[in-house]
């Protein structure tokens, strides 16, 4: 059986969302572990300011390419823009690009979507239902396809707690609603929302499970993998350990604990959180097509890609370790020494926003205020808590995902493929990957150089001990203002204070006679 490697051989990929957080990743690896790839054609879409071309060399220069570019910059010229839009007639590709892409791609990789969890419901089943529609619709006229991975999610029905990997019915015929809304007003559509997609916890998941099912109608006599993810985090080796481009689910959250200003957040200590680093979710994708091509199945396979399972990670590990990791490698300048809290208790979170974020946040924009400046942490923190909110859904439940499909394709690798393309979960330390993860934080998203970080400790080191200074000298304050208040307290007190002062005189005597 040929490997992964020589199934790329010669041949040319069509990649969809290619500037995106794992899209960018998924090129890398091609790039790099695929040396004899013919070519990588990657819709993109143009803005106002950059054509598509421009806005692909933007990301071919990011630093997820920074080791291609310094040892084989040639290498990228395999890239190749195809201006489009996933809402447009035939994705807005050009009559000619379509047909190039129609003679010459072999694999196809749909990566594209809309992934905020309150988008409109318009757009979220415009971009990734619909577009997954017109994308199947091309993928029909490919003469060399042998193979298309659509980039789903494990939470695509997380109404349920046990997920295999087959695709469920759908709740709605997505045709249905793709027509209604060519007519429905946007308004009545909106107000429709909150009754149309429950069970789902919002519009993300929900329009991902209608797209799942758009491939069975639309994706008959294609050879179609369906690869679901849990949460995508920074990577564990590929482009670079801790590499992470956005501050999307849990980066957001690990840099809000690093800087301190996540104190608080619904969540449940003991839940399974799901997370699988980005690198090893793109290398699964690289090998669903060559176990496609390999396998005699007709019907669209579905691959769980999630940790809980086989290496079981807790929400309650990820607070502690991120605490952990930033307090041995502090972000260079914290809002406040970090210390957070996942609680189920809605009571004490809501206490906790209150006194622990808001309070000191309308402090500190009072601070900025005298000193001229616009106040900004109240309306960060306003975004932190609505980022908060889409992910306590998520945080405070655990599912059961069934992954067999992806233990089988593991077993089924060549050992020269395991090598290259390791994506077995079941070795991967959490110990070392949330180390990685945050000082990946630090350097991709922060944009902080490791060098310094001697620095950030001392600068850490000093906050740490004015804020206990300040604490100190607050509570003993406010200790003897409530002594003066009560008599009987003043003179506890009193007594308190002078034993303590003896206990200390006696204790630093005996030391200095042992010595
Ligand atoms: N990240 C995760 O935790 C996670 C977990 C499970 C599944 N997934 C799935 O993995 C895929 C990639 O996610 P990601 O984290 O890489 O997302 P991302 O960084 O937000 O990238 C999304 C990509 O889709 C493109 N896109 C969005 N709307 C488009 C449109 N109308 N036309 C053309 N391109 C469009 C974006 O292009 P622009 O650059 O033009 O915006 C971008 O390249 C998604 O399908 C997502 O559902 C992600």
């Amino acid at each position: 059986m040929a490997t992964i490697v020589d199934f790329y051989k010669g041949k040319s990929v069509f990649i969809t969302g290619g500037t995106g957080f794992m899209g960018k990743v998924l090129i890398q690896r091609l790039l790099t572990c695929c040396p004899d790839i013919q070519r990588i054609y990657v819709l993109v879409r143009s803005t106002a300011k950059e054509s598509s071309q421009e806005r692909l060399t933007s990301a071919l220069s990011t630093v997820a390419f920074k080791d291609i570019c310094m040892s084989d910059k040639e290498n990228l010229r395999k890239v190749c823009a195809i201006s489009g839009d996933m809402v447009g007639v035939d994705l807005g590709i050009r009559h000619d690009d379509l047909q190039m892409l129609f003679e010459s791609v072999s694999v196809v990789f749909h990566t594209a979507a809309t992934v905020k969890f309150d988008e409109a419901l318009k757009t979220a089943i415009e971009v990734n239902v619909s577009g997954t529609k017109k994308l199947l619709a091309l993928c029909h006229e490919m003469r060399q396809l042998e193979a298309i991975v659509h980039v789903s999610t494990a939470y695509s029905n997380c109404h349920l707690k046990k997920i295999e990997e087959k695709i469920y019915p759908s709740p709605i015929q997505p045709n249905q609603l793709i027509d209604a809304l060519q007519w429905m007003d946007e308004g009545v559509l909106k107000a429709m929302t909150p009754g149309l997609i429950p069970p789902w916890p919002n519009t993300y998941t929900y329009a991902k499970a209608l797209a799942e099912t758009i491939i069975i109608s639309d994706g008959s006599n294609l050879k179609i993998g369906i690869v679901r993810p849990s949460i995508v985090g920074a990577a564990m080796r590929f482009p670079f350990p801790g590499y992470i481009d956005n501050y999307n689910g849990p980066s957001g959250l690990l840099a809000a604990i690093g800087k301190g200003a996540l104190r608080t957040m619904l969540g449940n200590r003991n839940a399974i959180a799901d997370i699988v680093p980005v690198d090893y979710a793109v290398d699964l994708m690289i090998a669903v097509p060559w176990h496609l091509v390999n396998s005699s199945s007709r019907e669209p396979q579905v691959y769980n890609f999630t940790s809980g399972s086989v290496n079981p990670l807790t929400w309650g590990y990820v607070q502690d370790s991120t605490l952990a990791n930033f307090r041995r490698n502090p972000v260079d300048c914290v809002y406040r020494i970090p210390a957070a809290n996942f609680t189920q208790n809605k009571i004490v979170h809501t206490f906790w926003t209150l006194f622990d974020h808001l309070l000191p946040a309308h402090l500190s924009d009072l601070v900025l205020m005298a000193q001229g400046k616009k106040p900004t942490v109240v309306r960060s923190y306003g975004k932190l808590h609505r980022a908060l909110k889409s992910l306590d859904y998520f945080t405070q439940g655990s599912w059961d995902f069934r992954s067999d499909n992806v233990a089988a394709i593991w077993q089924s690798l060549p050992l020269s493929d395991r090598k290259v393309f390791d994506f077995e979960l079941s070795n991967l330390s959490w110990k070392d990957y949330m180390e990685k993860f945050c000082l990946g934080v630090k350097v991709y998203l922060l944009h902080e150089r490791l060098d310094r970080l001697p620095q950030a400790r001392q600068n850490f080191a000093r906050r740490v001990s004015i804020t206990r200074t300040v604490l100190g000298i607050v509570a003993v304050i406010l200790v003897s203002i409530i002594c003066r208040k009560l008599k009987l307290l003043r003179h506890s007190w009193v007594v308190s204070l002078t034993a303590l002062f003896r206990m200390v005189v006696l204790l630093s005597r005996l030391l200095s006679s042992r010595k």
